[in-house]
């Protein structure tokens, strides 16, 4: 375990640009060191017979700035200079990285405009650099778009300079509405490497498909993939013509009998998406007690959704990360990040390799997921390994 944990930790290091002066010996050598300094910027290692990506997945933000600056520069996809405060953002440092939110970035904390900004702004950065940033939207996205503001600090509130300002950026018109419906997601399923760079490998089996890991709020039940030929886009737009209706109607908060109620407008399916077992809400991979039960139900979901993992938010753990089955397929990655809950600070990380071996004359891929911690080391999840045939 530590060989094989300082071994990644190596990789990192030797994979980090060189711009930021550490000291890697004294890191390695003390047991509670933080290591959040050193989990270097370079995420893809690129060569004919080396191709290297990582993809890092944040859970629920729930409006706390300062928490999502710590796990992201954890994490390596952004620089840390605390000096400029909120005004300044913060840069992409990721290379190529893959980043993903899994939603709820809004709510219970006041930090609503530097969060949704700095994603914005992340997300052109890493463009350039060769990196993607996806947002899925998460429940208290919709509930805000509903005009559901129960957990809306009153921080948050004036930080809009008003009830107005906030309803108006939180509608169609509005840059906070504009942003979800342009670039926030019910769920994503990502390649674990990007397709461009599988293309060009040299040598890699025709039909080679990369790992693929879902992301999605609550929880993508099978009900939501049955007989569906194309399930995720089916979500995906059902999704965004619900809050296309929600963000057009602009609901008054303080109106307690429209609280949260739908439009009337909205069609049979798109109310199914907001219920409880729909993937905004959905908690059954983490409340189903018996394993069997679990794991059956994600598996059906995964097979359909054509992934190898399934990520997920929404139902904190405030310890830390819960891999549930064998191998580990459901991961429920919220652990209550904002101080509102005051739980780890953490980001799971899928470190993702194909190698070419000169021995057997294939390719070998590995793909390693770690919790990162803040303050604590690396932990190795899971390591799972295949030759491509
Ligand atoms: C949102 O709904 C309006 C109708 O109310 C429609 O004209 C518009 O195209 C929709 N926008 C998107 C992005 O779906």
């Amino acid at each position: 375990m530590i060989v094989a944990l300082s071994g990644v930790v190596l990789l990192w290091l030797f994979l980090r640009t060189p711009s930021r002066p550490h000291n890697a010996l004294s890191d390695l050598g003390q047991d509670d060191t933080n290591l959040d300094a050193d989990l270097g910027a370079a995420a893809v290692a690129s060569s004919t017979t080396h191709l290297h990506h990582r993809t890092v997945a944040v859970a629920d933000l729930h409006g706390d700035y300062a928490h999502a600056l710590n796990v992201l520069h954890m994490s390596g996809v952004i620089d840390r200079d605390s000096s400029g405060g909120l005004q300044a953002l913060p840069l992409w440092s990721g290379s190529r990285a893959t980043l993903v939110s899994t939603g709820d970035i809004v709510d219970r904390g006041d930090d609503t405009i530097p969060l949704y900004r700095l994603f914005s702004s992340l997300r052109s950065q890493a463009a350039r650099a060769g990196g993607r940033v996806f947002n899925c939207l998460g429940n208290h996205e919709m509930m805000n778009a509903l005009g559901d503001w129960r957990y809306v600090t009153q921080g948050d509130v004036n930080s809009f300079g008003g009830v107005d300002g906030r309803k108006h950026a939180i509608s169609v018109d509005g840059w906070v509405g504009q942003e979800w419906m342009e670039h926030y997601d019910v769920s994503h399923s990502l390649p674990l490497f990007p397709l461009a760079d599988l293309e060009k490998l040299q040598g890699l089996p025709q039909g080679y498909t990369p790992p693929q890991a879902n992301f999605v709020h609550g929880g993508i039940h099978p009900s939501w993939t049955h007989g569906k030929p194309t399930p995720l886009a089916d979500i995906v737009a059902t999704g965004h013509s619900l809050l296309n209706k929600t963000l057009t109607r602009q609901a008054d908060p303080y109106e307690p009998l429209a609280r949260g109620r739908l439009p009337p407008t909205t069609t049979p399916h798109e109310h199914d998406i907001w219920t409880a077992e729909g993937p905004f809400w959905y908690r059954g991979y983490a409340t189903e007690a018996d394993e069997t039960v679990a794991c059956d139900l994600a598996t059906q979901a995964a097979k359909a959704l054509h992934v190898d993992f399934l990520v997920m938010g929404h139902t904190p753990h405030f310890d830390g990360f819960v891999h549930r089955c064998d191998p580990p397929l459901i991961h429920l990655i919220d652990t209550g990040i904002s101080r509102a809950y005051g739980g780890e600070q953490s980001a799971l990380v899928f470190d993702s390799e194909l190698q070419w071996h000169e021995g057997d004359g294939k390719w070998h891929e590995t793909v390693t997921l770690i919790a990162l911690y803040r303050g604590r080391r690396p932990r190795i999840v899971h390591t799972r390994r295949r030759v491509v045939e």
